[in-house]
């Protein structure tokens, strides 16, 4: 994909989409099938550098796998060869590139093996905090060492070992923290709980028992014994509703749009985006038609409307956290208010998204005001076309391809966009096939 896209407005969004396999579950997936007993057919994998690095670590933890439709790069099925829990040591350092949800993951399994490893990342990467899995992971009794030059990040040194369970208190609501410590505590003896302040994604705890490991789920009380067999099985990854988000929200606004996303997945955990914009007067009509390793999946029609802002509630963001770039451009063009707080966690994502998506919406003639944990945006302005930066984050490369998509007036450049192939490689793809509709 080249480095710059340029997007002209489009009158409406019409047809049928399938957007890649969802991200999350490609990681547990490349993690948990390693893991396992036996022979894992996984189908839909996504085949992008996130999920490819945590995909080479396994790899390179003695993981066999071949690619049955796909390439090495981009592989698209596959078969996983799980090493029963026996991980090898690794010859060379673990390098997870722009994932946090690789590095935090992996962190989890590696505290818990009988040798050292190092997990590396790209700039960003090394900028983000580490601390927030190595508190639980060192109070298990692992041994973690950051190298970075910014204190408390990547390079993690892990020096693993026999870890004890521990009842962790999570102080935010990070779904990578909460499965870095029940990956830990598979390996640990009795019983590893998490407690979580707010209810968020929860693929690891779903794909758990779809292996056999049983993962007991009160409210917010999570728990996983430890010595239990990861037990090999087949899976079908559903399409990733944070990438079909972008175009959810593009024919959401703009009327005369129909869009229909297919076999996309409709976890719970993932949908709130779904009902901010249904409250916001969108026509959104989704139904789950089949469920695989333990995910609902199926389809969403969308017909576009104009918006009307609305106040993103406190308990809905951790479970539409990636979404906020693009909810923030369908704020800007909606009618009257949006008002979306309590969203610092932004700040430690790939780029700083509240001040990355302001910048950018603010370059587009939008008005918004900005606060430690999110922004208000005064809606209802038509957005012009302008130059923006990625900032090197994908979600805000794609945000802001869609508000290029529905600005008045004028080409929108968006510079950097290399960086989309972390997790929608075949974006430019289907953003030139919807714009020749
Ligand atoms: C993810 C969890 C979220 C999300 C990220 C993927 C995961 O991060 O933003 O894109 O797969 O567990 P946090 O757990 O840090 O909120």
């Amino acid at each position: 994909m080249s480095e710059t896209i340029k997007v002209n407005p489009l009158k409406n969004i019409t047809g049928e989409l399938e957007v890649p396999g969802d991200k999350s579950i490609s990681h547990r997936a490349a993690i948990l099938a390693g893991l396992s007993d036996g022979t894992c057919k996984v189908e839909n994998f996504l085949p992008s550098e996130d999920c490819v690095n945590t995909l080479r670590a396994m790899g390179q933890l003695g993981v066999d796998y071949e690619v049955t439709r796909g390439t090495g790069d981009r592989p698209l099925d596959l078969i996983i060869h799980g090493c029963g829990g026996r991980l090898k040591a690794p010859a060379r350092v673990l390098d997870c590139g722009n994932s946090g949800t690789g590095m935090r993951l992996l962190a989890g399994v590696l505290a818990a093996q009988s040798f050292d490893s190092v997990l590396i990342g790209d700039e960003s990467l090394s900028s983000r905090p580490m601390g927030r899995v190595m508190t639980p992971l060192t109070a298990m009794g692992a041994r973690i060492e950051t190298k970075g030059e910014k204190a408390g990040c990547a390079p993690l040194h892990i020096h693993g070992g026999q870890l004890n369970p521990i009842t962790y208190e999570m102080p935010m609501a990070s779904a990578q923290v909460k499965s870095a410590v029940l990956l830990a505590g598979m390996f640990a003896p009795d019983k590893t709980t998490v407690v979580q302040p707010a209810i968020n994604r929860d693929h690891t705890e779903r794909l758990l028992n779809y292996f056999d490991v049983k993962v007991r789920t009160e409210g917010n009380v999570i728990s996983v014994y430890g010595g239990q067999a990861v037990r090999a099985r087949d899976l079908y990854v559903p399409g990733d509703i944070s990438s079909a988000a972008f175009w959810i929200v593009a024919a959401a606004c703009v009327p005369g749009s129909r869009l229909l996303i297919k076999n996309v997945g409709l976890n719970p955990t993932r949908t709130a985006i779904l009902n901010v914009l249904v409250r916001m007067g969108a026509h959104i009509k989704d139904v789950v038609l089949h469920e695989d390793g333990g995910e609902p999946r199926g389809n969403i029609e969308i017909v576009g409307q104009e918006l009307q802002g609305t106040e993103i509630y406190q308990d809905e963001v951790p479970n539409l956290i990636d979404e906020v770039p693009i909810l923030a451009v369908a704020g800007a063009l909606a009618k009257g208010t949006m008002t979306i707080r309590n969203a610092a966690e932004l700040r430690v994502k790939e780029t700083d998204r509240i001040e990355t998506t302001i910048v950018n919406l603010r370059a587009m003639g939008a008005e918004v005001e900005e606060f430690e944990d999110g922004m208000v945006i005064t809606g209802g302005r038509s957005l012009k076309g302008a130059t923006v930066k990625s900032y090197g984050d994908h979600r805000i490369a794609m945000a802001f391809a869609m508000a290029g998509l529905l600005a008045q007036g004028g080409q929108t450049t968006i510079e950097g966009t290399g960086c989309i192939a972390t997790s929608y490689p075949t974006f430019g793809e289907h953003l030139t096939a919807i714009s020749k509709r």
